[in-house]
């Protein structure tokens, strides 16, 4: 009896000493700035903002309280945007080239600088001088982003990538004019590569505190560039499906493996009454 309570005693030691010397080779190969495995993130997904439920933007004009929130929504998300924040957080950078970062060895260039995105920039989608983004007047503005990829040049030969939008077939006569800010909408070569949350950070620690990465994202300066799209004479009352596409000499068009990569697809319906 005491020989058989031996016996598991030193063999489940045993194995509590291969499962943690594995488990201290697995992490000794992780980089804590760079993830090891983002292969099914080669072709970044887009995404929309203000976004509902079901991305469907769907509002009456004359009912001031079903647009609000979407007006509110777009002033929380560029509140980090406004040109003061950005001069005082962040660099101008040289347009239409990458601002690369590069470690040295061993050595970390940490943290990482980040380059300014003005909301100005956005012009008449900014929400500075048209205070609705033009959703009182029916000519509402869509803002997007692309999802960050730790790495990502997305453009070659100084050709930055830009987003253009349509409409699905069906709905092709009733889309209408499209405006795109920054001109041309395109996402500026220097705010790429992004070198990732702990890399871009204002404070660098060496801590795997789970609490850490709450911080540690509110810190971050880095401010994801954007393009707004704004719809100048849409159809009201039809839903109008719109598409929105990456393009680039790098992002290819279709992934096989994510038919939603590179694009995102939404609703836009505003009724008159
Ligand atoms: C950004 O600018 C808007 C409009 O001028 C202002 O209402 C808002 O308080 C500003 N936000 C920050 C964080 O500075
Ligand atoms: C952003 O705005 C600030 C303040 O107006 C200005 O100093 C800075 O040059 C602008 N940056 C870019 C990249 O336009
Ligand atoms: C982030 O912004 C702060 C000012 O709010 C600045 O002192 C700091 O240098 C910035 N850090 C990076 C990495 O850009
Ligand atoms: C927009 O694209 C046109 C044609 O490709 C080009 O001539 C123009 O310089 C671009 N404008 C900006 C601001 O990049
Ligand atoms: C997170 O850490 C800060 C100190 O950096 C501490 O004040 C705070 O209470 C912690 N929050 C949680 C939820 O542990
Ligand atoms: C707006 O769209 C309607 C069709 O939906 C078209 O008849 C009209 O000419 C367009 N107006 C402008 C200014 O493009």
């Amino acid at each position: 009896m005491r020989l058989i309570l031996l016996f598991y005693l030193v063999f489940y030691t045993f194995l509590a000493g291969v499962f943690c010397l594995t488990m201290y080779v697995m992490l000794l190969t992780l980089d804590d700035y760079q993830p090891t495995w983002q292969d099914r993130l080669a072709t970044p997904g887009m995404m929309i903002r203000p976004k509902g439920d079901a991305l469907e933007i769907v509002y009456r004009r004359d009912k001031t309280e079903s647009w609000d929130s979407y007006v509110q929504v777009l002033n929380n998300f560029l509140a980090p945007y406004n040109d003061s924040q950005q001069a005082m957080n962040n660099d101008a950078c040289v347009p239409d080239q990458f601002f690369i970062q590069e470690d040295s060895g061993e050595v970390r260039n940490n943290p990482k600088r980040s380059c300014q995105f003005n909301r100005t920039v956005l012009d008449q989608c900014s929400g500075l001088k048209d205070h609705t983004y033009g959703y009182q007047e029916g000519q509402p503005c869509v803002l997007i982003k692309l999802n960050r990829v730790i790495g990502m040049k997305p453009g070659k030969n100084g050709q930055s990538p830009y987003v253009i939008c349509g409409a699905k077939k069906e709905d092709a006569d009733s889309i209408g004019e499209i405006m795109y800010f920054p001109p041309n909408g395109t996402f500026n070569l220097m705010y790429y590569p992004y070198y990732g949350k702990k890399a871009q950070a204002r404070t660098t620690s060496h801590s795997r505190i789970p609490n850490l990465s709450l911080s540690l994202s509110m810190c971050v300066n880095y401010s994801q560039p954007l393009v707004a799209v704004k719809f100048m004479n849409i159809s009201f009352n039809t839903d109008v499906n719109v598409e929105c596409k990456i393009n680039s000499n790098t992002i290819t068009e279709f992934s096989e493996r994510d038919k939603f990569a590179g694009r995102v697809s939404f609703k836009l319906r505003i009724d008159t009454e």
